[in-house]
């Protein structure tokens, strides 16, 4: 049975923060399965004041499902290469103009390869002094907002996926040559939560660029529509960092983009790591 949690809603449209948790110690299962269920409700859940190293953060990310390392090397964590680094450095230490705006326009994690991620989790270690924040939204909330009509219609629609083919995706052509590499994916625009069977709205606007059976035009015209929809401030939340935070996300269930207003000069270096089913 799970032990019950103090968790803090961080606003109307989801995100808990969870207290009195030390995510050093080894959790017992009871304490970890309330975490789940925290996460499962929530979708965005976070834990303040922590400290983790790379391999005490893979520790934590293992109990959600199994890790894999970042598709770029030069990402990876050199203790530990199933965590990765989120920064607007190089390994030198020189700022990287495409640090401030990578993944700053909405988009799943992954939704272009084989198998879909269940969580991600990213812990901050050096913030700007202001801006450099990440946005959430929840896409089981966006769903349940449509419509009936549009959500029959939407739930008929099979996506079309690829690296960065979406129109939010147009920053990174050019920026890897593996993005040819991945095949089409086709998956479901509404899709049950695999925990809890919410259905999700399942379309990203990096990713997705077409539908089977549906004219280009028509297709993106969906995609935009859609992803302005889901970004309305109801359904998003907005975190801002803190030192030490540690948040961990429903990649399912939700869409996110780094804010990319990082000031000029400032570092902004955080830790990842990705979770994928067991
Ligand atoms: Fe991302």
């Amino acid at each position: 049975m799970a032990t019950s949690l103090t968790v803090k809603p961080l606003s109307a449209a989801m995100g808990g923060e969870i207290a009195g948790i030390n995510l050093r110690d080894q959790l017992d299962d009871p304490t970890f399965a309330a975490i789940e269920m925290a996460l499962d409700e929530y979708l965005v859940i976070v834990f303040r004041d922590q400290d983790l190293d790379p391999s005490t953060l893979a520790n934590f990310g293992q109990r959600f499902g199994k890790l894999r390392p970042h598709a770029l090397e030069s990402y990876r964590h050199p203790e530990h290469e199933d965590v990765s680094y989120i920064r607007n450095i190089d390994d030198d230490g020189k700022f990287d103009p495409f640090g401030k705006i990578r993944a700053s326009t909405w988009h799943a994690d992954a939704t272009y390869e084989a198998d879909l991620p269940r969580a991600a989790i990213l812990h901050a270690k050096e913030i700007p002094s202001t801006g450099g924040g990440t946005y959430f939204a929840n896409m089981c909330t966006a769903f349940e907002a449509l419509p009936a009509e549009k959500r029959e219609k939407l739930s008929e629609l099979v996506a079309l996926h690829g690296y960065a083919t979406g129109p939010a995706g147009s920053h990174y052509q050019g920026k890897n040559d593996y993005a040819n590499a991945y095949p089409e994916q086709r998956r479901p625009s509404v899709h049950p939560h695999p925990r809890t069977g919410r259905p999700i709205l399942f379309i990203n606007p990096m990713h997705v660029h077409g539908f089977e059976g549906l004219h280009k035009s028509d297709a993106l015209a969906i995609v935009e529509d859609m992803a302005n929809h889901s970004e309305q401030d109801r359904f998003v939340y907005h975190h801002q960092w803190h030192v030490g935070d540690v948040l961990v996300w429903d990649e399912q269930a939700t869409m996110h983009r780094g804010a990319g207003d990082t000031p000029d000069g400032e570092r902004r270096v955080l830790l990842r790591t990705i979770v994928y089913p067991k």
